[in-house]
């Protein structure tokens, strides 16, 4: 299967919805390649698999290793990878850091949590041939507990400033934009206002395209509280459960292994 690329993901804009799910490991690269446009290694890895309280712990090394592991194993989709709180702090630390994880990973772009004080980063990091993600809306590494989030864009002013910064975002340079938790007429006009393609994370199907953390969508963590925008679309949970339970069974009844699985 050929590779998606940026002119592909441009082209779909308006057009055909672009699909992305996050992947932190091989396994997971392997099944998700070529079946959604971008995979994206995003910092959710810090509470979903690492069970952090919030995604402000995770590190650069965590991130560019998880992301080695996802590129190597993926051919046909593009891939984005989230630089973690505290590395982009300045424009210096942020091309710094930027260019150590993508010359270990390979990833096609970078995404960063944007507002209107690192807009000057995303252009200094363009200016460098990096090619990055902003994100916008609820913003988790803000976040120290995840149960305070709202989503955010529901008045004439908050929509407006969203708008303004998404604009001033796609000027600096920006590839692609995440709207996350943003009110369904905001994210619209956000998305019919700018040329690049907006993919939303809560945040209506007037984005361009749609992304969720996979985890989220498989039931792989059934004990953590759910936003409202998380469709369970199959419970693996279930299965994973089946299966022990029928390996605990066979061990202690003596009938695995049998001479099949024996040497
Ligand atoms: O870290 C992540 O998985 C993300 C998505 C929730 C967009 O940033």
């Amino acid at each position: 299967m050929l590779k998606i690329n940026y002119k592909k993901l441009l082209i779909k804009k308006n057009k055909v919805p672009i699909t992305c799910l996050t992947a932190y490991s091989k396994p997971l690269a392997n099944i998700l390649d070529g079946k959604v446009d971008l995979i994206l290694i995003g910092d959710s890895l810090g509470t979903t698999l690492y069970g952090m309280k919030n995604t402000r712990s995770v590190t650069l090394e965590m991130m560019k290793n998880h992301g080695k592991a996802v590129v190597m194993n993926t051919k046909s989709s593009m891939t984005i990878i989230d630089m973690p709180y505290n590395t982009y702090r300045n424009k210096k630390e942020a091309l710094k850091n930027a260019l150590d994880i993508l010359s270990f990973t390979k990833a096609d772009f970078i995404k960063i949590e944007t507002d209107k004080k690192n807009i000057d980063i995303v252009k200094y990091l363009t200016k460098n041939k990096i090619k990055v993600v902003s994100h916008i809306g609820v913003t988790p590494q803000k976040f120290s507990d995840f149960n305070k989030i709202k989503s955010v864009g529901k008045n004439t002013k908050d929509a407006n400033n969203l708008l303004t910064l998404a604009k001033k975002l796609q000027d600096a340079g920006s590839k692609l934009i995440v709207l996350e938790c943003i009110n369904l007429h905001t994210s619209k006009k956000i998305t019919n206002n700018l040329s690049i393609p907006t993919i939303g994370i809560g945040a209506s199907k007037y984005c361009d395209g749609q992304v969720l953390v996979i985890d989220d969508i498989l039931n792989l963590n059934p004990n953590t509280k759910k936003p409202k925008f998380i469709k369970n679309y199959y419970n693996i949970e279930k299965n994973i459960i089946k299966a022990v339970n029928s390996f605990a069974k066979e061990v202690k009844n003596k009938n695995f292994p049998s001479k099949k699985y024996s040497y």
